[in-house]
């Protein structure tokens, strides 16, 4: 618990629930693995939220080493807890009384959304355990899961988003909601990427031993 909150204030946005998820995976401290961070910002460079990327799966590093598969996996189980814990934050907001019709009826549409997203999520972390070590078709099925099934977490998210895009709705229903899974649906789509390199680098070096 100590170490939890040690390093809370270092993972910013990227601290809600963090390591409940990271099934297999040991929390590490901080910094104490330069190798590992670097290969993470290397890896991140191929996201479209960098930063953000490595702000969420630096105090991972000691797991993740050099690992393409580690980094996946790390990266799917923070988005994971991301995505639920917002699903639960919507599902909050949602008894808010007084909301304009409009955005009651965005909200419940977010709900709904938020709840195939985390399901979508949830299964893709255990079929990336699947991903076996070979090369063959077992891995290609199970990569091809993966990659639809975060796409369409990504795209649930994106769709709770657009529901609030009215300019008509205001207020801070709406304003807390878009940030919060618009902040979600960014380290899914940094999940997705990394899945998508961890896919295409395993093809590509199963026969030189790339981890
Ligand atoms: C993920 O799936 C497992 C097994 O299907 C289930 O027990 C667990 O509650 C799910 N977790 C979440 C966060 O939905």
């Amino acid at each position: 618990m100590a170490k939890l909150v040690l390093y809370l204030p270092k993972l910013g946005l990227c601290f809600t629930l963090l390591g409940l998820y990271m099934d297999g995976i040991a929390e590490s401290t901080v910094s104490s693995n330069p190798s590992g961070i670097d290969f993470i910002r290397a890896s991140c460079r191929a996201t479209l939220y960098p930063a953000l990327c490595v702000q969420c799966l630096s105090s991972y590093a000691n797991t993740i080493q050099q690992s393409q598969r580690q980094l996946a996996q790390a990266a799917l189980s923070v988005s994971l807890a991301r995505a639920q814990s917002t699903s639960a934050f919507v599902s909050r907001i949602a008894k808010t009384t007084g909301l304009n019709p409009r955005v009651y009826q965005a909200v419940q549409d977010c709900i709904d959304n938020m709840a195939y997203s985390v399901d979508q999520l949830n299964q893709s972390v255990q079929e990336l355990g699947y991903m076996g070590r070979g090369n063959g078709q077992d891995f290609m099925w199970h990569a091809s899961n993966v990659q639809t099934w975060v796409s369409a977490a990504l795209t649930d998210e994106n769709t709770c988003v657009n529901g609030f895009a009215d300019n008509a709705m205001d207020g801070n229903v709406k304003a807390a909601i878009k940030s919060r899974v618009i902040s979600v649906a960014q380290v899914t789509s940094n999940a997705l990427a990394l899945v998508n390199r961890f896919a295409t680098r395993h093809r590509a070096g199963a026969a030189h031993n790339i981890p």
